[in-house]
């Protein structure tokens, strides 16, 4: 697909003097789930903000996920990958963005673990390479969106705060606890302004079905078993998508340059606990779950202390889980044209991928 900037490049004022009412955002990786939310947030809440969505649209990306705003005048896409200098050089040097928020990554553990080398190429060069540009064109502020996952498997009773240390256990979370670092160096080193947000496991609508919640919900729906890896009792932090939005928002035009936030609820589930409440909902019979072989080197559980944001710069989550998890299985219940699309063809490719191996062992 060509770059579908030409037409609506008339917003752009390429000598501009940035102002509070007029803000050039750059977001990476907007096309995939938590991005494209972003984006619909953005667009919805601030008439000023021109969006730019820089995307490479790999098997996560879905321009669908945007539908509703593409005709939106304060909205551009332009396909190109972070990893590659003439891709991100021609975007900043078109949009000269004030703000650079930075989601695009290869974002599934599984994935990174058969594949580590993408995961470094896209999530830590790709990052190296925005930083250089942000800092050529004096971008404002630079937010990274990391994860939770970076702080490695967290004991029992025990919540990590932004000081903890960083010990991932695989090579998607090796690789955003190495662009964290090179967010540091950009800070120390270089003088950028720069946020790094690590939040908890995010739930919502647009997911893509290789993450745990749309994987219940779109298997529960077409009657296909629901592999729950080894026993199931792995904790995860859950955050509505929406939250997460609206504390990358605030962080980005009020958190302290250099500064990490963590990014929480305290709603904790063992992964079965959260399957067969789904189920529940759904009124399924829990006999469609199928335990598989786990996954190597499965962090336990995951819980972040999210103290610093609440305190500093006043966010806390807004949407109760039980309330966002109705209105997640509402959506994907309406929205089976949406899932159909995307797991039709290379979809089931990656599906066999990752669980054929898991069923065959354990048979
Ligand atoms: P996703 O996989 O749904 O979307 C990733 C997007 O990045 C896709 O649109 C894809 O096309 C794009 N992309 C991938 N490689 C690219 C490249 N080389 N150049 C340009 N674009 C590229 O991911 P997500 O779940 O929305 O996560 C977004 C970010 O948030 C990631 O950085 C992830 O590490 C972080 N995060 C995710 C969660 C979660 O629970 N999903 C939690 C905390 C942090
Ligand atoms: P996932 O959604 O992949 O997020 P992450 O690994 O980044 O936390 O997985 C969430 C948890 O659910 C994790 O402990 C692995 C487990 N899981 C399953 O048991 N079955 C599945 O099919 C998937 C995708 C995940």
């Amino acid at each position: 697909m060509e770059n579908q900037t030409e037409s609506t490049l008339n917003f752009i004022d390429k000598d501009k003097i940035p102002t509070d009412e007029h803000k050039i955002i750059l977001v990476t990786g907007g096309a995939g789930f938590i991005g494209s939310n972003f984006i619909r947030y953005l667009i919805s809440k601030y008439p000023n903000f021109k969006v730019i969505n820089f995307d490479k649209l790999t098997y996560a990306g879905n321009l669908n996920n945007l539908i509703t705003i593409e005709d939106n005048v304060n909205y551009v896409f332009f396909k190109g990958d972070v990893a590659d200098p003439k891709d991100v050089k021609t975007a900043f040097e078109q949009f000269s963005p004030d703000y650079v928020v930075h989601f695009a990554a290869e974002s599934h553990v599984d994935k990174s673990i058969i594949n580590p080398d993408i995961f470094l190429k896209t999530n830590v060069l790709g990052t190296q390479i925005l930083l250089n540009y942000s800092r050529e064109h004096k971008v404002q502020k630079f937010v990274q969106v990391s994860t939770d996952e970076v702080y490695g498997s967290i004991g029992n009773d025990l919540n990590v705060n932004e000081e903890a240390r960083l010990e991932p256990n695989n090579p998607y979370s090796a690789s955003k606890a190495s662009a964290d670092l090179l967010l540091r160096v950009a800070y120390q080193t270089y003088g950028q302004r720069i946020n790094v947000i690590r939040a908890c496991n995010n739930f919502g609508p647009y997911q893509f079905p290789e993450k745990l919640v749309p994987v219940i919900i779109h298997n529960a729906l077409n009657n296909i078993e629901i592999p729950v890896y080894g026993d199931g009792k792995n904790i995860r932090e859950w955050i509505h998508v929406e939250d997460h939005c609206r504390a990358i928002d605030v962080i980005m035009q009020n958190g302290k340059s250099g500064e990490t936030y963590n990014v929480g609820t305290g709603n904790k589930w063992e992964n079965i606990e959260l399957v067969e409440h789904i189920l529940e909902k759904l009124n399924i019979n829990n006999n469609i779950i199928s335990y598989v072989l786990d996954r190597q080197g499965h962090d336990i559980r995951y819980s972040v202390d999210s103290s610093k944001i609440r305190k500093e710069l006043g966010w806390k989550p807004q949407i109760a889980f039980e309330v966002g998890l109705d209105q997640v299985i509402t959506w994907y219940t309406n929205h089976m044209d949406w899932i159909e699309e995307i797991t039709t063809g290379k979809y089931m490719n990656y599906y066999d991928d990752i669980y054929k191996p898991r069923m065959m062992e354990t048979q």
